[in-house]
């Protein structure tokens, strides 16, 4: 989604600007821009589509000035066009913004009656206008900001500057996050870590409604009552911020190529390998006390909750529902004392996740989290973190992170049986010796890619593709589906199995591929019943499987093997076989792999 940039310094500034938004690429943009002031002059440049379309005008029409500010825009309110990209400016402000501000209709008519003139559709051009009106009317540069603030309803995280002064960069935060990164000559914002990675390793991430008035040498920051506060320093964790595609042509594929190693440190993080038991663990709370989880994430963290529900109910034999983030609280389900809610969340950032985290605080509930960034904001407003060690992912179709939110919640539920007491109904040792043989299977499986290729082109010719699974292996099948639509736009849906015949078999034709998990568990026979279903009316099977193809009984369009393993570690192989039909489809049909359009990696509106 959107990314911030802003720099003041002693050197000019519109390469390093540069430099740091081709980082936040990542996030996922339609637009993007940069102010400079110079000599008590702002300017901005500004393009629609990719930073090359940027880069080429700031070529032709370079921008001077060591204090200056960028943008990549995901459109909220507003097409994506150059005239609604940010920065937005007038005679006074320059401002960059990330969020929604949502009362900026009666701003807006309120300033257009004062008399100013608006040129764009967005919502943060009345933020501009708002700081120009109160300096106009008399409040210093500072006064001014902290009046506009108060006003605005909604999410922000802005950088703003001002041509009567190159030595105030102002940065605030409300629902959306931004750090300040230091450095020996210059200070800097960004909306993530990883804009600030080049510059700096000191970080300070602003708190919930912080402001921050930054030179270029330090920065004084304020709370949401206005109130001077020291907030720490901490260090980037630079290995998080190696960001090179290697010797991969997209960064999907190489985080894909990454899982074994991600995997493993993953599981480090909870389990003893030698000794094949968990480490001893104190998370800060009692788990034998849990009578219930529900568990919440978007997107592809969604697919990884429903996983989870599986493992939980039948190795802690604790109740869990699932529902998407952005509905959970709005069914004001009933609660209980001693139910816990686990979020589940790659950025910690996602709107709709930490929304719902903070209803289920607010009314006094244990709140525990799955996420990767460990300095996120539902990571810090979470009573217990259960960490993710994926590093940084760039590609916006999540891949590794899936795998290790599979492995974090399934060592958490580890823990879970172990404090109810439940070890005893199933066999703790041979499930953590599974999982940790998961990484050596999963590089056996990346080590011969040529039949998700040779599949791939048969896969390109079609407009719809089903997936299909069974218990713990349905929700991998979901998530490949949208994989599938994420990366190469193919229209595809995921069932579980069973319910094919009670709607989805009316789509089935010849020219439908149907990708069904069938891992040889104790479900193995009633989903090959159903490949008869599908391949007597026509369909065409993709079979991905550790059966042997003549188990399959039917004529299959392709077999993809998997390796034999244990029940619970399965989810974890069908994702990487799903990822990797995704990802050779999308090679084929030509897409922008890495950011598809529309998309954003780190969803920071509601
Ligand atoms: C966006 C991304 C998805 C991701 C979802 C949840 O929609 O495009 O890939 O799964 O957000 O993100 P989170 O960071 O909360 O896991």
């Amino acid at each position: 989604m959107c990314g911030i940039i802003g720099i003041i310094g002693e050197n000019s500034v519109s390469d390093d600007l540069i430099k740091s938004l081709e980082r936040l690429e990542y996030r996922g943009y339609d637009s993007a821009g940069i102010a400079t002031v110079y000599n008590g002059r702002m300017d901005r440049r500004r393009a629609n589509g990719k930073l090359k379309n940027l880069i080429s005008l700031i070529h032709n029409s370079p921008l001077k000035g060591s204090t200056g500010i960028g943008h990549t825009r995901w459109a909220t309110h507003g097409r994506p066009t150059e005239r609604n990209a940010h920065p937005h400016m007038n005679e006074d402000v320059s401002v960059v913004h990330n969020g929604i501000i949502e009362n900026f209709r009666e701003l807006r008519s309120e300033l257009e009656k004062a008399g100013c003139i608006f040129y764009t559709e967005t919502d943060t051009e009345t933020i501009a206008h708002m700081i120009s009106y109160y300096i106009r009317h008399g409040a210093g540069i500072v006064d001014a900001v902290g009046r506009a603030l108060k006003r605005l309803k909604g999410t922000f995280a802005l950088g703003i500057i001002f041509s009567t002064d190159e030595d105030i960069m102002i940065a605030a935060r409300r629902g959306s996050p931004l750090a300040i990164g230091h450095g020996n000559t210059a200070m800097y914002i960004g909306s993530d870590a990883i804009a600030l990675a080049p510059f700096t390793s000191a970080v300070t991430y602003l708190e919930e409604g912080d402001w921050a008035v930054i030179s270029s040498k330090n920065a004084i920051i304020r709370d949401s009552n206005d109130e001077v506060v020291q907030r720490s320093v901490t260090a980037l964790e630079v290995c998080n911020f190696q960001m090179g595609k290697g010797n991969h042509r997209h960064y999907m594929h190489k985080e894909i190529h990454e899982q074994p190693e991600v995997i493993s440190r993953t599981l480090s993080n909870y389990i003893d390998k030698a000794e094949l038991k968990l480490h001893p663990f104190d998370i800060g709370v009692d788990l034998s006390t849990i009578d219930r989880i529900i568990i919440s994430g978007c997107g592809t963290s969604f697919y990884s909750s429903l996983v989870g529900r599986y493992w939980i109910e039948r190795y802690a034999c604790i109740p869990v529902e699932v529902d998407f983030s952005s509905e959970l609280r709005y069914r004001e389900p009933p609660l209980s004392p001693n139910s816990l809610a686990l979020f589940i969340s790659q950025s910690g950032e996602t709107a709709d996740t930490l929304a719902a985290l903070r209803y289920f605080k607010a009314k006094h509930q244990t709140v525990a989290s799955v996420v990767n960034v460990h300095t996120s904001t539902i990571a810090r407003e979470s009573n217990v973190v259960i960490p993710t060690l994926a590093g940084s992912e760039v590609g916006v179709a999540s891949t590794k992170a899936f795998t290790c939110q599979l492995s974090a919640i399934a060592c958490f539920c580890l823990m879970l049986a172990k404090s109810q007491k439940n070890v005893t109904k199933f066999n703790e040792r041979e499930i953590i010796s599974g999982l940790v043989d998961a990484p050596n299977l999963i590089a056996a499986m990346l080590s011969d890619e040529r039949p998700f290729n040779n599949l791939a082109y048969e896969l390109a010719k079609a407009s719809n593709v089903l997936y299909l699974g069974r218990g713990i292996n349905c929700p991998v099948a979901l998530e490949g589906a949208l994989k599938l639509k994420e990366v190469s736009y193919i229209h595809a849906e995921g069932y579980p199995a069973g319910e094919l015949k009670h709607g989805p078999i009316a789509l089935v034709d010849e020219k439908i591929p149907v990708i069904v998990l069938a891992p040889k568990d104790k479900l193995f026979n009633k989903t090959v019943s159903n490949m008869q279903e599908i391949a007597s009316r026509g369909g065409r099977i993709v079979f991905v499987s550790d059966a042997n193809s003549d188990e399959a009984g039917c004529e299959l369009l392709a077999h993809l093997p998997i390796p034999k393993a244990h029940p619970c570690v399965m989810p974890l192989l069908c994702a990487v076989s799903v990822q990797l039909i995704a990802y050779h489809t999308a090679v084929i049909m030509g897409t922008d792999i890495d950011q598809p359009r529309n998309l954003a990696k780190s969803v920071t509106v509601e």
